[in-house]
């Protein structure tokens, strides 16, 4: 009799219990799908218009024309059309800053917002910074005139100038939402493996005229626009290039720049050359001819704190010039840290 009744009674009970466990799932189901879908959403408006510094808003289009926003406009113009506005050519003479055609967009790609280009988001608060070249702490305005001098083969512009107040304007705009230290993923360039050995310029050579050459011509002098200052595809050595103390003249800096930059269209996530092949197309264009850094000798005070492959003497090393130009690097590298306690990457 039990046993018959509770046979009666158990299948009862254990659809109490299942149902009840069906609509438990569902409303968790619910909620975890709610939340889901309202996360998604937020997600979506965050990488519109949002406050993650890679991600945010950085078309100057989208400004209005308040008078702040006229000075980030112009900051947003010099950089990407700089010979135009301070090139050697420029219709206003007393604006000549520039000794060449590139423009600060040739190598800080997207107008300074592309990773590891050189990219300028933040770069409002990693400064005041301490620099080695100068040996001392030097401010946001001295690292643009420091470009200006050696990328731009130039004068320093005036500090508190128009055109000095306008980049750094543009500039402030980028680091709007950067973090109180200004690191942000994609800053300076990826670091590459330095192959140990030095750089082999006939294989460099080779790979130059497969992977540049359509773009910056066989003879390395690039494509100029037709209708205005400046070029379509710069230039890579010759007269209006980099001069010698340009961050670009360095072998080491310059295959970081390669490997995720180009053939154009590159990038962290897409490099198209291997970082052997970029340290030889790398050496290859800094062994050509390129415009002298005046004083170079006044570089770097405490020769020590000079990169490694630093294209000009002195140096605080006895290794030959032509090894600081083309490696290899890891002696050099060793021997700073062997002798001075000093950990090399450039
Ligand atoms: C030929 C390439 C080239 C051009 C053109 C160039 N730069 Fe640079 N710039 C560099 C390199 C390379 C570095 C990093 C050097 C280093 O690692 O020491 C740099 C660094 C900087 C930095 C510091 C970045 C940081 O994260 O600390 C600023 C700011 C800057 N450039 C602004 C400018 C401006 C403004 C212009 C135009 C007037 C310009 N640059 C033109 C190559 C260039
Ligand atoms: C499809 C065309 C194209 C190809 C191919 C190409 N580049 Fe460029 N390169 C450019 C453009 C365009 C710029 C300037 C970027 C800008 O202003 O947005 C540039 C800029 C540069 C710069 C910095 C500016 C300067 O003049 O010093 C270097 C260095 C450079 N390229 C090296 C190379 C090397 C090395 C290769 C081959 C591995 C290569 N490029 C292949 C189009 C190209």
């Amino acid at each position: 009799m039990n046993y018959e009744s509770s046979k009666r009674k158990r299948p009862g009970k254990q659809l109490i219990v299942v149902f009840t466990f069906i609509i438990l799932l569902l409303i968790i189901v619910f909620f975890l799908f709610n939340f889901n879908f309202f996360e998604t959403d937020k997600y979506v408006e965050v990488s519109k218009t949002g406050t993650d510094p890679l991600t945010a808003d950085y078309d100057t289009y989208h400004l209005d024309d308040s008078r702040e926003n006229q000075q980030i406009k112009y900051g947003f113009e010099l950089f990407t059309n700089t010979a135009e506005y301070l090139g050697p050519d420029n219709p206003k003479l007393e604006r000549a800053f520039s000794g060449n055609n590139l423009s600060c967009n040739n190598c800080h790609l997207q107008a300074g917002t592309k990773a590891y280009s050189g990219m300028l988001i933040g770069v409002i608060n990693r400064f005041p910074q301490f620099r080695g070249r100068e040996n001392k702490i030097g401010t946001i305005k001295e690292r643009i005139n420091g470009c200006m001098e050696r990328s731009m083969n130039g004068k320093p512009l005036p500090p508190n100038g128009k055109e000095m107040k306008a980049f750094v304007a543009y500039l402030e705009w980028l680091n709007r939402y950067a973090p109180q230290d200004g690191k942000v993923d994609g800053t300076g360039y990826a670091r590459i493996k330095i192959p140990n050995r030095a750089v082999d310029l006939e294989k460099g050579e080779r790979l130059f005229l497969k992977k540049c050459a359509s773009c910056h011509g066989e003879d390395g002098q690039g494509i100029p626009l037709r209708d205005y200052a400046g070029y379509l595809y710069p230039p890579l050595w010759g007269q209006d290039s980099y001069n010698l103390g340009a961050g670009m003249a360095r072998v080491i800096t310059a295959a970081e720049f390669i490997k995720t930059n180009m053939p154009y269209g590159a990038s962290y996530d897409k490099p198209e050359l291997t970082d052997e092949q970029a340290y030889d197309i790398a050496g290859y264009i800094n062994q050509k001819p390129r415009p002298q850094k005046a004083n170079p000798e006044l570089d770097f005070p405490d020769l020590k704190l000079k990169p490694v492959s630093t294209p000009y003497p002195p140096y605080a090393d006895n290794f030959p010039v032509s090894q600081h130009q083309l490696g290899p690097f890891q002696p050099i590298m060793e021997f700073y840290k062997k002798e001075y306690g000093l950990t090399k990457n450039k």
